[in-house]
């Protein structure tokens, strides 16, 4: 059981980390690397051929611009493919977004918001927690911290009034 986490190019590393991280806080194994749709065709056919025999259940495929990484990936292998739109240069990742979510009927890729790695984290624990015990009961304590997390702060502001909350 393993995450895979692509990504178009190294400019995409410093968003795409936070898919990482979040896999490092529950303990889930990862690989990490590069497969670029437009300048390595040939490697981004093998490596999504080859990711279910090479022991990967879910792949976090991050891409920029006229991003083609998640459906291609998506295209070729049968697992759950999570794509992440980057923000781009010129059109803030609109762009991304539409490459990546806009796929033709038959060949899903499950879409994060812009820059959303972190998410796609969060979703790769969650398929991977309907067969993991460990990790479902992981998923739950993290949602149950979140929830007392806006609990303590309602109370506060209730408590305290909008004015002295801001100060
Ligand atoms: C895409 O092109 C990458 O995913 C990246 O977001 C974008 C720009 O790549 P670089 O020119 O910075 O390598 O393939």
């Amino acid at each position: 059981m393993k995450v895979a986490i692509i990504m178009g190019s190294d400019s995409d590393l410093l968003v795409m980390v936070e898919a990482a991280k979040f896999l490092e806080e529950f303990n889930i194994p990862y690989e990490v690397s590069i497969v670029s749709a437009h300048r390595t065709p040939k490697r981004l056919y093998e490596y999504a051929e080859a990711a279910k025999d090479n022991g990967i259940s879910v792949i976090i495929a991050g891409a920029g611009g006229s991003a083609h990484l998640p459906g291609m990936v998506a295209s070729i292998t049968t697992l759950p493919v999570i794509g992440v739109p980057i923000k781009s240069k010129v059109l803030d990742g609109v762009d991304s977004l539409y490459s990546i979510v806009q796929m033709p009927s038959g060949v899903p890729v499950a879409t994060v918001s812009i820059n959303g790695a972190r998410n796609a984290g969060i979703l790769a624990a969650s398929i991977l927690a309907l067969s993991n015990a460990e990790i479902a009961k992981k998923l739950q304590d993290f949602k149950d911290a979140m929830s007392e997390a806006v609990i303590v702060k309602a109370e506060k502001l209730e408590q305290l009034g909008y004015y002295e909350y801001l100060l």
